[in-house]
């Protein structure tokens, strides 16, 4: 028995590697392929994590890059599709919300194969996101969804989803998470950067709405500048958001002890992450990972497909006011710090759970 896992951009990474190792155990019965669609194809958003996270090279790299919506969608479908007849698994596995998990899910289920989306039900409620319209197309077309919060429950309750394909099985990003710990206090990252622990700032920045347009781009560096004052930031630039500092010519506007690196890798990320102050970020497994960690975390968005992170966790939502964030901020260093709890099934385990009831309703 076949399955195929599909990886493309960057945070697919760490929630397929725990499915790839709780599927070890079913070995002799069951083969399991990854395809990576190269979504994202630099070394620093996808080789180092296959490295870091123990996932093996990818049974099949499609190649497809960057592109506009309707291409990158069409191209990765294109390719897939000759893919799942050549292997005809029985079933596909999607992750996340990004467009190789839209484009992977739908060729799957137009050639009848059976489709498994992990992180299912999440929603911002924010259309304008090309997000939450993968994550809704994924879930109305999946037959089983895995869900890593409550709020999904309820959210496929209301679409009408039909229960019986929805499994409330925790978050396999946490299982990542967990596992890496025991590496992060081996990295010396914090010395390469002459950061104190609890003494400085992160900054992620990435999403379309926050840094593709110059007004939006320009308020950034300035409120980055204005904390820089109080201290020291590390920004690790994704390129989506590099080539938009660059092509606004604000690259140079950056204030100098604002320490701009290219995307870092896993481990030293999370180590980062771990030992940091706050996190200021738009992402959205950053909210995840630093509610398990319990640090700070504003986020600069609007909405989040993560309630969970403001209801129990250590995230705020400062929606997409500079002011309101730069405020937000002060708050945190001047000590108002948020207590929050770890969500249900955030254990480690997810990733077991999902292999576990796949075992059953595909028998293998
Ligand atoms: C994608 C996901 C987003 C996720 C993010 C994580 C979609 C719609 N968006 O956004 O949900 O949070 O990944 O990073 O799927 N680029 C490189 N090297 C790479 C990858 C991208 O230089 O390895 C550049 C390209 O110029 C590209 C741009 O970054 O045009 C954006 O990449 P793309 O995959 O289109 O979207 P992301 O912004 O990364």
């Amino acid at each position: 028995m076949k399955i195929l896992t599909v990886v493309g951009a960057r945070p697919n990474f760490m929630k397929v590697a725990p499915i790839h190792k709780a599927l070890q155990k079913y070995k002799k019965s069951v083969t399991h392929l990854i395809c990576h669609t190269g979504q994202h194809y630099d070394t620093n958003m996808s080789e180092i994590f296959f490295k870091q996270l123990e996932l093996p090279v990818p049974d099949y790299f499609l190649g497809i890059g960057s592109g506009s919506h309707a291409e990158q969608t069409g191209r990765i479908m294109i390719e897939f599709e000759k893919l799942l007849i050549k292997e005809n698994p029985v079933l596909v596995i999607v992750v996340g919300d990004v467009n190789s998990t839209i484009a992977c899910a739908l060729t799957a289920k137009k050639l009848h194969i059976k489709v498994a989306h992990v992180e299912a039900g999440l929603r911002s409620f924010d259309r304008d996101m090309p997000e939450e319209v993968n994550r809704i197309l994924t879930d109305s077309i999946s037959d089983y969804l895995f869900v890593t919060e409550k709020s999904g429950l309820v959210n496929l309750k209301n679409e009408g989803i039909d229960k019986g394909k929805v499994f409330f099985v925790g978050n396999c990003m946490i299982d990542s998470l967990i596992s890496i710990l025991k590496l992060t206090k081996k990295t010396n990252i914090l010395k390469k950067y002459e950061l104190n622990q609890n003494d400085y700032i992160i900054v992620t920045m990435h999403r379309p709405s926050n840094v593709d347009s110059e007004t939006r781009l320009t308020g950034l560096v300035k409120l980055l500048n204005s904390l820089s004052v109080h201290r020291k930031i590390i920004f690790p630039i994704h390129p989506r958001t590099r080539k938009n500092l660059e092509g606004f010519g604000l690259l140079e506007k950056v204030n100098e002890n604002i320490f701009l690196t290219n995307p870092i890798g896993y481990i030293d990320f999370i180590s980062l992450l771990e030992k940091s102050e706050l996190i200021l970020t738009d992402s959205g497994g950053i909210q995840e990972e630093s509610t398990y960690l319990g640090v700070q975390c504003i986020t600069l968005r609007t909405s989040t497909e993560r309630p969970s992170t403001v209801d129990e966790g250590t995230n705020q939502l400062v929606g997409g006011d500079f002011k309101k964030a730069g405020e937000a901020v002060l708050n945190v260093i001047g000590g108002h710090k948020k207590i929050g709890t770890v969500p249900a099934f955030w254990d480690g385990k997810a990733a077991e759970r999902i292999c576990e009831i796949l075992a059953s309703e595909l028998n293998y």
